[in-house]
């Protein structure tokens, strides 16, 4: 069993009734790569209850962060969607995941394919200088159900480009489709569906997909990674296993909180 220690909360973003952000101290030993989850949680009656959770922060940041759903009848989320600055938090010293750059063959363009909190690895993986140099576009897609649920777009559209040492890069490179499925938004539907009518690629002025040049990362529910996974599969893609370079990855987004 991998050692527990406990951080404390630094701040807290809730972006709507079902979603929350937040930031804890970071033990300078918890080594990470960037897309690694953890076990965290809370101390709750005297026992540590402990869920799977994507960092979203990088591995060279200070402080670590976490991007969560609120689960109304949730044993964990029911209590942590009301922590408070300076409340102690449980983390597993160690991370660990798929969603790992190394196990993708070379190639130009990399697609982070996300649904709900299977941003949160995504939103530490666009912040890592390496990626930038693997591929000559990264291509940050989030798909959610309604407006208010497309957290972090400021901190993509507007913070990122601007940051000191990656705000160059990141201008060139860094590419955002949000599509939302329940309500009008400049992209509607599901990005299996953008996928397969091309309307991805293109509306970003990319060429159409292929496993020559495309790799693909995959973050969300079962259903929508199976659904993603057998697209990619009908076109030739192959899925990394046991850490062989192959054309995707793909981690679950972890729900049941
Ligand atoms: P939809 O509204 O059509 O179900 P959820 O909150 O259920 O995880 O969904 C998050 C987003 O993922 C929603 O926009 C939802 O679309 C979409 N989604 C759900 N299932 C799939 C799937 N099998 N493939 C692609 N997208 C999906």
């Amino acid at each position: 069993m991998a050692k527990v220690i406990t951080e404390a909360v630094t701040s807290i973003h809730h972006w709507n009734d079902t979603l929350f952000s937040f930031k804890t101290s970071r033990d300078p030993a918890l080594r990470f790569e960037n897309g690694h989850f953890v076990m965290m949680g809370l101390e709750v009656e005297g026992k540590p209850l402990m869920r799977a959770y994507s960092i979203a922060s990088a591995n060279y940041d200070d402080q670590l962060e976490f991007f969560s759903i609120k689960v109304p009848n949730g044993p964990l989320t029911s209590k942590l969607q009301n922590i408070q600055v300076g409340d102690q938090i449980l983390v597993s010293t160690k991370p660990t995941g798929t969603l790992i750059a190394d196990h993708l063959l070379p190639g130009k363009h990399l697609y982070l394919i996300s649904t709900g909190t299977g941003l949160a690895p995504f939103m530490s993986i666009i912040r890592d200088p390496e990626i930038y140099d693997r591929f000559d576009k990264i291509i940050l897609t989030h798909g959610v159900r309604t407006v208010s649920e497309l957290a972090y777009q400021e901190v993509i559209e507007k913070e990122l480009p601007n940051d000191e040492y990656l705000g160059d890069v990141i201008k060139e490179k860094l590419l955002y489709y949000p599509t939302v499925t329940r309500e009008p938004y400049r992209n509607q539907g599901r990005l299996t569906d953008a996928m397969a009518s091309g309307v991805l690629p293109k509306s970003l002025g990319l060429p159409n997909i292929n496993p020559e040049t495309d790799r693909f990362m995959v973050c969300g529910s079962p259903a929508m990674l199976k659904d993603t996974c057998a697209w990619l599969d009908e076109r030739g893609f192959t899925e990394s296993r046991h850490g062989h370079q192959a054309h995707y990855v793909i981690e679950r987004a972890f729900v049941e909180k």
